[in-house]
């Protein structure tokens, strides 16, 4: 990853999760177990809030009942086993699915009938478990796509470059350079998506989703395919983005890489939530552990 002394890319908006002073002030000794622990009587505010949701494929139960919240300025785990529900979350999350039951709200807004680009819009932004990109676009005009939700082009007009375009283009590449060099992958601006390694790939759809602007960001097994080095500087990315105040949902298959960057974990399995709570507590549910014995780590 690169370590540059620019200016910070990311996010243009200040931190959702934290007022000045609370991103500010130093840590309380009970934040140890939470890197995020907001100061002491400080209210959480929710970001998100997934309410009693059952999502049903004909007779698949993919959502059973489904309740968790997500503060401001944290980063959650969204764990389970393989088929657990995890990608259908985001999916219903994200304007993809409606939930059969229930409802989702973000901030404060409910979501049922939101299309994909009005959640987006609203400050929500995903990468997908098998990677999304324009593969013969090149790196900067991946992230270009993701920006242009926040201008007034449309991707058809960025795609051919028509005249309203031009004019937000400068603005455009200097943002996408910011992103491209926040993730790590700025001296690969100009090459097309396909040629990139799978990490730079990656990379490139974070880089791509944080052009949108979010308040939250939305991992779907982000490290999946990674080697240990790479998941330890995907893990700082994803602390980086997190310390410039956008709020992370994390799905991940890893435990490892899920323990050290999470503030909680809620775990799925079967479509239904068995546990939340800190990484240290949801580590030592016996439901959990059941849950996950026999299936190997990088399962996804
Ligand atoms: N579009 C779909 N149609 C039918 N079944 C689906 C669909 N999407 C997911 N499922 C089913 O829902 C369950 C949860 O899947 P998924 O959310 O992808 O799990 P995870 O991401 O935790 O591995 C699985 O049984 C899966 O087969
Ligand atoms: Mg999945």
């Amino acid at each position: 990853m690169a370590e540059t002394g620019r200016k910070p890319a990311v996010p243009a908006q200040p931190a959702p999760g934290a007022t000045e002073s609370e991103r500010t002030a130093p840590a309380s000794p009970d934040a140890a177990a939470s890197p995020t622990a907001q100061p002491a009587g400080a209210a959480r505010e929710p970001l998100l809030e997934v309410d009693n949701v059952t999502l049903r494929f004909g007779g698949v139960v993919a959502l059973d009942q489904v309740n968790f919240t997500l503060y401001k300025g944290e980063i959650l785990g969204l764990i389970g086993p393989n088929g657990a529900g995890k990608t259908t979350c985001f999916n219903a999350m994200t304007g993809i699915y409606q939930p059969t039951e229930g409802e989702i709200r973000f901030r404060g807004s409910r979501l049922s009938g939101k299309k994909r680009h009005q959640i987006t819009k609203m400050g929500m932004a995903r990468t997908f478990q098998n990677i999304r990109l324009f593969p013969e676009m090149t790196a900067l005009e991946n992230v270009q796509v993701g920006a242009d939700t926040h201008h007034k082009t449309s991707v058809i007009s960025a795609l051919f470059r028509l005249p309203r375009h031009w004019r937000e283009e400068r603005d455009g590449r200097e943002k996408a350079e910011q992103l491209l060099e926040f993730v790590g992958i700025r001296d690969r601006i100009d090459e097309v998506a396909r040629n990139l390694s799978y990490g730079e790939q990656r990379r490139l759809e974070i880089a791509r989703a944080l052009a949108t602007e979010p308040v939250l960001l939305c991992l779907d097994e982000p490290a999946a395919g990674f080697n240990p080095a790479e998941k330890e500087e995907l893990l700082q990315l994803i602390r980086q983005i997190r310390d410039r105040g956008v709020t992370v949902l994390l799905i991940e298959h890893d435990m490892r890489l899920v323990m050290g960057v999470t503030d909680r974990i809620v775990v799925l399995e079967f479509g239904k939530k068995i546990a939340e709570g800190l990484p240290a507590e949801v580590r030592e549910d016996h439901r959990v552990i059941a849950a996950y014995l026999g299936v190997p780590e990088d399962a996804a």
